[in-house]
């Protein structure tokens, strides 16, 4: 359910006619819906809630704008950050550091320190080199950290090769039949307090079978640990839960996904953590673009050429996503069309041969299930600058992030003088 729908014939994001955002900030634009950010925050919260101890973070890569990352702090969720640059935005945006997480294979030196100066929650270590590393900064710097050893159970998610993190020849985590050694090793080093596992084997799954045997393999190794005298007080679940791309698709809810982790982790006595990011931000988005031109070949397919392209949205490009289309003033005439951006590649193409709502030169139209891997995989490609975003709440509408024009990235730039 999301907030982005048709009255009186037109697509309005909550109470705001999306015609009404063009005009005031341009397109392409990116549209978040704070109801439906806390809608689906309260949603994830409640499939979860009877499992008892539970820690749960937005996983900021999905979105990592400061006005979502504040719907998301108000609704109490903490952070899941891959880098410095998240860490620092997770608490610009306000996320107390007991609530975040830091994941990820190529944590620096300097990343650690930043995340041990901030008191962040805890550090999913993803290698015992990393454990290591991590071990010895913390306690030159008289500090603890709390972390969990990230397990990579060898399970192919079934979702698509660039986003599946846990089978065997992908380079996250630690083999878990590794895992329990490598853990009582680490245990023992100073500056470090081992408290749990993690996993994650993807993301976009459409089936839960995967994720229950990667949790079933982790049961394994938490008994293991403790029968080897070891603690484990906390478990880290990741994210992954897919979401509808296509209108009508089913998938997996965040209630059956919350019955199955109810059964798998029966008796395991830890904190239950997560790290949603696509299930909570994805259908809080669209992507708003307007058609430059409609190209017609004779005997060709159409092309609807929009004002978005592969740098504002990339996950077509990159991963051949699919996005619906929809216009924002459907007249009930549908067309058969290729539709791409500007840029200057083939590669450039959101779909081929879609039936679509009919559009000509100057209509809008939106990219669904775009507030989740939109604007912040976005780049400046062909020189395009990177693309606004704004944010609706009933009938307010704010911009959450300018658009940074071409000459903005430039003035960055130097010609050194013996070019002169
Ligand atoms: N935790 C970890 C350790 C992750 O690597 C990820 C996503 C998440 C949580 C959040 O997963 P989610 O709940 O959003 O599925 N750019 C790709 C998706 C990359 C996902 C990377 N990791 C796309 O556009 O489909």
């Amino acid at each position: 359910m999301d907030h982005f729908q048709l009255r009186n014939g037109e697509l309005y994001a909550e109470d705001v006619p999306m015609a009404r955002i063009a005009e005031q900030y341009g397109t392409p634009v990116y549209i978040y819906s704070r109801a439906t950010l806390e809608r689906h925050a309260r949603v994830f919260r409640e499939a979860l809630q009877p499992l008892g101890k539970i820690h749960l973070a937005f996983a900021v890569k999905s979105n990592p704008n400061l006005a979502v990352l504040r719907v998301m702090q108000r609704e109490g969720f903490g952070a899941d950050v891959v880098s410095g640059g998240e860490l620092a935005r997770a608490m610009a945006a306000g996320m107390p550091a007991e609530d975040i997480v830091f994941s990820g294979v190529g944590k620096t030196a300097r990343e650690m320190m930043q995340g041990l100066d901030a008191g962040i929650g805890q550090f999913n270590i993803e290698s015992e080199e990393e454990g290591v590393e991590l071990a010895r900064i913390a306690d030159a710097a008289g500090r603890t950290a709390h972390c969990a050893l990230r397990v990579n159970p060898d399970i192919d998610a079934g979702t698509h090769e660039k986003i599946s993190t846990g089978k065997s020849d992908n380079k996250f985590g630690v083999p878990i039949d590794q895992a329990v050694a490598m853990y009582m090793r680490l245990a023992e080093l100073p500056g470090l307090d081992m408290r749990g596992f993690a996993v994650h084997i993807g993301s976009q799954l459409s089936d839960l079978k995967p994720l229950e045997l990667a949790f079933e393999k982790v049961g394994a190794i938490v008994s293991q640990v403790r029968s080897h005298g070891g603690t484990v007080t906390h478990v880290d679940l990741g994210g992954g839960l897919g979401v509808p791309y296509k209108a009508g698709e089913k998938l997996p809810s965040p209630a059956d996904y919350g019955h199955m982790v109810a059964r798998v982790t029966k008796g395991w006595d830890v904190t239950l953590m997560f790290e949603p990011g696509r299930v909570i931000a994805g259908n809080a988005g669209v992507l708003l673009t307007e058609v430059i031109r409609v190209k017609r070949n004779s005997n060709r397919t159409p092309f609807v050429v929009v004002d978005a392209a592969m740098n504002d949205l990339a996950r077509p490009a990159l991963y051949g996503a699919w996005h619906d289309f929809d216009a924002v003033k459907p007249t009930g005439e549908k067309m058969t069309a290729n539709i791409v951006g500007p840029i200057c590649e083939t590669g450039d193409t959101f779909a081929m041969e879609r039936n679509i709502d009919a559009l000509e030169a100057g209509d809008l139209a939106v990219f669904r299930t775009a507030g989740a891997y939109g604007a912040t995989m976005a780049s400046s490609y062909n020189s395009r600058g990177f693309v606004a975003e704004v944010m609706v709440d009933g009938d307010k509408v704010a911009s959450v992030a300018d658009r940074i024009l071409p000459e903005d990235i430039y003035a960055a730039e130097r010609v050194p003088e013996w070019l002169d």
